[in-house]
This record gives structure tokens, sequence and C-alpha cells, in this order.
């Protein structure tokens, strides 16, 4: 789960990080107040989970109550990056003097962790990387020993903080570190790291990645972080009934049983697709073993729910679930579904009593059924009808 810039920041805080908290707001007048009971000048920001907000007109100064109320009305009305605006963050402004590059991350295909600094920050750290990337210091951070005061030292010295900051940096390290290890991190990242008017270094910014495998047994709290608002409307549908869902950028919705046959079927509907106007899967949904008619009807439901999707394909092989158990599951569907179910189902099954499967759904006759024996042939026809769909 990537964290909005304040629910970074209210992890920072709690680490000893030293940033600034501000108020989170989700209308002009509450910015406004917010301006006011703060004080002096302020910074609204727009919080989305997406970077660049400042060159989408989405960072604004405000010298006054009122300022800050045009301004948050201006920043609420954006979408960056597709995402729409819905809340800002009203914050003292702290003008820096500096401005650095701060990171942690899980460097994967090493078997470790990498610390990114660079005492050019500020702008996109991208650029700096391809125009002077001298300046973007890469430090490897060995998982069993972590960064201890000495690390942090290492780091500090390799990055070049100016020689003022230098005990404050290593301060800041450790506890980024402990940002990073405590919460179970991927992705820990302050950019601007900013050096203040008095020599004072503190997070203006702060985006944070925490490992979903991490958080639903080790905390529990970070489901607080978790935004109803922000969610992908079926994305959270799906999460609610415990469905293994990916949206994607398709037409032909998918339903198989396994991780693996799920995957597969993606692909080849990729490919028939490339036949049939290019059209692409919709998602990626995996109903797993011992599925019953309601989880089919879950799923379906979540699918066809897709204004993108044209047609759906269930793939199933029948293992511990035999295929009448599917078949009947289907049944059980579509008629929980009733008339919300208008799009044109094609149903391969296999394996297990699929003799049995393939009559139960003879007998039903549903006219949006298709039945197609192979798995080729399936995709073939889930994108062909899709492609006719689309286009009529
Ligand atoms: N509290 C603040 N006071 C003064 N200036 C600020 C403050 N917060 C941010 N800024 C200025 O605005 C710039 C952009 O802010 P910030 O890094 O938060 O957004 P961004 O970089 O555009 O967004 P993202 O990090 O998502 O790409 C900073 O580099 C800094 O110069
Ligand atoms: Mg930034």
């Amino acid at each position: 789960m990537d964290l909005m810039e304040y629910q970074a920041k209210e992890l920072f805080a709690k680490h000893g990080v030293r940033t600034t908290l501000g108020r989170v707001v989700e209308t002009p007048e509450d910015a406004r107040s917010a301006a006011e009971e703060l004080g002096g000048v302020t910074v609204i920001k727009a919080q989305v989970k997406a970077g660049g907000r400042g060159k989408a007109g989405g960072v604004k100064l405000a010298k006054t109550p009122d300022e800050a109320f045009e301004h948050a009305t201006s920043i609420l009305a954006l979408t960056i990056k597709d995402l729409p605006v819905n809340r800002v963050l009203v914050t003292p402004a702290t003008p820096p003097q500096e401005e650095y590059y701060f990171s942690f991350l899980l460097d994967r295909s090493n078997r470790r962790y990498l610390c990114i600094a660079s005492v050019e920050g500020g702008v996109e750290i991208e650029e700096v990387a391809k125009t002077n990337p001298d300046a973007v210091k890469q430090i490897p951070v060995d998982p069993g020993t972590g960064v201890d005061e000495a690390k942090a030292r290492e780091i500090v010295a390799e990055a070049g903080f100016p020689e003022a900051l230098v005990d404050q940096a290593v301060t800041m390290v450790q506890a980024l570190w402990t940002v990073f290890v405590e919460e179970d991190a991927t992705l820990v990242e302050v950019n601007p790291l900013a050096r203040l008017e008095g020599d004072v270094l503190e997070a203006l910014d702060g985006k944070v990645s925490l490992d979903d495998n991490a958080s639903e047994v080790r905390h529990p709290e970070h489901a607080d972080f978790v935004i109803r608002d922000e969610e992908d409307p079926l994305e959270a549908k799906a999460k609610d009934k415990h469905l293994n869902y990916v949206k994607l950028d398709g037409e032909v919705g998918i339903i198989g049983n396994g991780a693996g046959l799920v995957m597969s079927t993606l692909d080849v509907v990729a490919y028939a697709g490339e036949r049939h106007g290019g059209v692409k899967p919709a998602n990626f949904l995996d109903i797993g073993g011992g599925a019953n008619a309601q989880v089919m009807a879950d799923g379906l439901d979540v699918i066809v729910n897709d204004p993108q999707v044209k047609s759906v394909f269930v793939n199933v092989f029948g293992g511990i679930t035999a295929c009448d158990e599917v078949a009947n599951g289907i049944k059980g569907a579509l008629e929980i579904l009733g008339d919300e179910a208008t799009k044109p189902l094609v149903v391969r099954l296999d394996g297990n009593n699929v003799e049995k499967g393939r009559a139960i759904l003879d007998e039903l006759d549903h006219p949006l059924v298709t039945q197609v024996d192979t798995m080729d042939g399936a995709a073939d026809k889930a994108a062909e009808l899709a492609n006719a769909n689309q286009n009529g």
C-alpha cells in the first residue's frame, strides 16, 4: 500500500524523523480555518498518490487564510495523473535553503536494501540521475546488519551532506531506517529533505510504501491508512469479498481457478485479441480451489460491473471442486445476478466430472452462455464477442 504524504509524515513523526504535520482538509473553508490556526504563510499541497504534484500545480504558497481558500479551491479541482484531488495538506511554509534527496528501498534483484541519496534533490531524481549520475549515490545496505550509527555516518559521508548538517543527517538517516524496518516498508523516500533557515534538517515531503503481506498480520493498525474513497471501487468490492482480483486495462473479463491457470488465460486472451480488434484482458481474478456458487457470483458481480468489460471468459479446470459443482456455481451466479447479467459469458470447463458439468450448462441453455471445449477456442470466442460488443 502506498501512503499519502500526510500519512507518511505521521509515520515519520512516530519514529522521530523531523517533520511538520500540518492539517489535512477536504474543503476550501477548512483550508482557510487551518491556515488561520497555523498562522503565517502556509503551503497548500495536493494529497494524491502520484509524483510531480508541484509541476501539476498541486503545491502552492498562501500568504493569507483567504489565499489558502483560493489555492485549496483550485487544487481540489485538479486531477493529477488521472487521480482526482480529494484532500489537501495545509502546512506552515518553511522555505528550504537547499533541497536533498534521500530514500531506502527494497532491492529485490540483489536481495538486499538500497539507500539512494543526493545533495541535489528537490527536482526529479530520475533527471539528476540522467544528467549528473555522479551526484546520486547508491549505497547497498546489508539486511543482516542494517543501519547502525556507523553505517549512517558512512551514508552521510558518501552523499556529501554539508559539514554543518552531518550530525543531524546521521540522526535523520537512523530514524528513517527505523521507519523502514519497524513499519515493514518497501520504500521510504524524502524529496525534498530540506535545509531550513538556521541549519535545520527537515523532511518537507514523504513517500512510503508498506508491504501488504506484513500489514495484514504484523501491522493491523496499517488498515487505518486505507482511504475508502481513494480506492478503485471494483478493487475495494473484490477485497471485501476476499477475492484475488487485479483490475487491468482491457475488455475481456476473466475468471479462473488457480493463479497459474488465470495467468495463462490472460496470455491466450491477449494473443486471441490480436485477431479481434486488439481487445485485451480486463482483469485477473482467481476464485481459487473449492469455489462455490456464491464465490462465482461474487466474482461475476465484480467483473460485469466493470464498464470496460464487454465479454467474460470463465476458464475452470475441475479438481477438488469438480466441474459439475462449478457449473452449478455459474447457474447459481446467473440466478443471483438476474437482470444484472447482461454480458456474454464464454465458459470452458475441463477436468474432474467435465461431462456432468457441461450437461448442466447445456440444460440451462442460458442465452448469455456459450460453451467452448478448448482454452484456445474459448479465448478466441471471448475476444470475438468483446470486439463485436465494443463496436456495437
Ligand atoms: N512546507 C513547505 N514550505 C516551503 N516550501 C515547500 C514546503 N513543502 C514543499 N515546498 C516546496 O515545494 C516543492 C514541491 O513540494 P513536494 O516535494 O512536496 O511536492 P512534489 O515534489 O511536487 O511532489 P512529489 O514529491 O509528489 O513529486 C519542494 O521541492 C519545496 O521547494
Ligand atoms: Mg517531492
